[in-house]
């Protein structure tokens, strides 16, 4: 294992979203986001499961504080909901849930933890759906970027590090085109509209960002990043995964740092972006940091149908969501897009890994796979940063035990076990682990 990798200004951090952990979906003025409807529609959720109060993180982020303090973590990336603080979207803000956040905020830095905000992990208003078809109506990047001011005039004093999006790939395809996330649509020119809408609205946003923050703030965007290979030696694999990666991986990563969009989405069977003039310049605002949400290794065939697993490889490991376990993936994937975009710095803003775990035994759960699983790829980051990448930070997926989308409450993520009947917190194994592992790499 690589010692004396992790630089001293690392931060040691977990994540956790809005939706997936707050609960009091419908408290203190809150309005309907369109992850309350989808959850509520019949059939979209495993279960039957809904937001409506998940972790109580609410109620109970005093508490969820205190554990991350235990746990020695530095940095705390969360997101804020929309339609908390707007619940149209527009229009009206509601003081009580700026108010919340100012309590979390100032909790925080009392503890000695760093927030990182996420200003959008999902949770659209829905009033901006119904008006307009929320992020496939142009009008959207205004309203973003007025949300945007609203939370960075008020959170800019004390918050430094912002991000726009968390994985708008995601937002824009299983939201809009799979339509296995909120809104539910499956509608590819819909899905081309929302991507370039979010593009647009988080070029204009930065630029929002540096002058309510100041001159330290520190603005990025977070995207997902599978590890892409192909399944055989057959070249035409290879042009499969090159294709995903356009699609996927750099769809966002290459306008906002090459202000143009990979060359594979204008071939003519995929819908027009409504590009308009000066858009690709808005959208390629200078960043400080990429965040990269990194969790599997992705074997593509070209007979492969989009976005499914191929057949399990015998000697490799699986998630509970049937995502396979590569740690060099972590570290190629790093050093793939500090190469191709040269960012100034890059968090692994998500890593975790899904597994069945066990009844508590003595106020602890075991989770032996959970452990090796993040400390494989704590090496691998450790890697990266041995080859010259500048990796500033490491978030766990997920502090808590949450809602985890489409599969409700049957997938857990957290280092720290919730249960979901009275709302009590558990530590596992891995948070212990993780404890001991950032105690060790500050004292080495
Ligand atoms: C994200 C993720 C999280 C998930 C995690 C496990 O986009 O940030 O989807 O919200 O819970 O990735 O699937």
């Amino acid at each position: 294992m690589p010692t004396h990798a992790f630089p001293p200004d690392f931060i040691w951090g977990a994540a956790t979203a809005s939706y997936q952990i707050e609960g009091a979906a419908f408290e203190d003025g809150k309005g309907e986001s369109i992850w309350d409807r989808f959850a509520h529609t019949p059939g979209k959720i495993f279960n039957g499961d809904t937001g409506d109060i998940a972790c109580d993180h609410y109620h109970r982020y005093r508490e969820d504080i205190q554990i991350m303090q235990h746990l020695g973590i530095e940095g705390y990336r969360f997101s804020i909901s929309w339609p908390r603080i707007l619940p149209l979207g527009d229009g009206p803000v509601n003081e009580a849930g700026l108010a919340f956040y100012d309590r979390l905020v100032d909790a925080l830095l009392e503890a000695g933890i760093t927030p990182f905000i996420t200003l959008y992990h999902w949770d659209l208003p829905q009033a901006l759906q119904d008006r307009q078809g929320g992020w496939a109506s142009r009008e959207i990047a205004q309203q973003f970027t007025a949300y945007a001011d609203i939370v960075s005039r008020f959170l800019g004093d004390r918050v430094k590090a912002w991000t726009t999006f968390n994985e708008p790939g995601v937002a824009a395809r299983a939201g809009h085109l799979s339509g296995e996330h909120a809104p539910g649509l499956k509608d590819m020119a819909v899905t081309a509209r929302v991507v370039h809408h979010l593009l647009l609205a988080h070029g204009m946003t930065v630029p929002v960002l540096r002058q309510n923050v100041g001159p330290d703030v520190h603005v990025g965007i977070v995207c997902e990043q599978p590890y892409l290979e192909p399944l055989t030696d057959d070249p035409k694999d290879q042009q499969a995964v090159e294709m995903a990666e356009a699609l996927g991986n750099y769809l966002f990563l290459d306008p906002i740092f090459k202000g143009q969009y990979p060359a594979q989405i204008t071939a003519p069977d995929f819908p027009p972006m409504p590009i308009e003039p000066g858009d690709m310049d808005i959208i390629a605002a200078p960043l400080d940091f990429v965040g990269i949400n990194y969790y599997m290794r992705f074997r593509i065939g070209h007979n492969q149908r989009w976005g499914t697993q191929p057949p399990r490889l015998p000697d490799s490991e699986y998630t509970e969501m049937g995502w396979e376990v590569y740690p060099p993936g972590m570290t190629r994937t790093l050093l793939n897009i500090y190469h191709r975009y040269h960012p100034k710095a890059i968090y692994i803003t998500e890593n975790g890994a899904a597994f069945n775990d066990p009844a508590p035994v003595d106020g602890v759960v075991q989770d032996p796979r959970r452990v090796a699983y993040l400390e494989s790829h704590l090496d691998a980051a450790a890697e990266a940063i041995q080859q010259g990448v500048p990796l500033k930070g490491y978030f766990v997926w997920s502090l808590l035990d949450n809602f985890e989308w489409a599969w409700g409450y049957s997938k857990r993520f957290g280092i720290v076990s919730v249960n979901f009947s009275d709302g009590s917190r558990t530590l596992k194994q891995s948070a212990l682990y993780y404890k001991d592992r950032i105690a060790r790499e500050r004292h080495s």
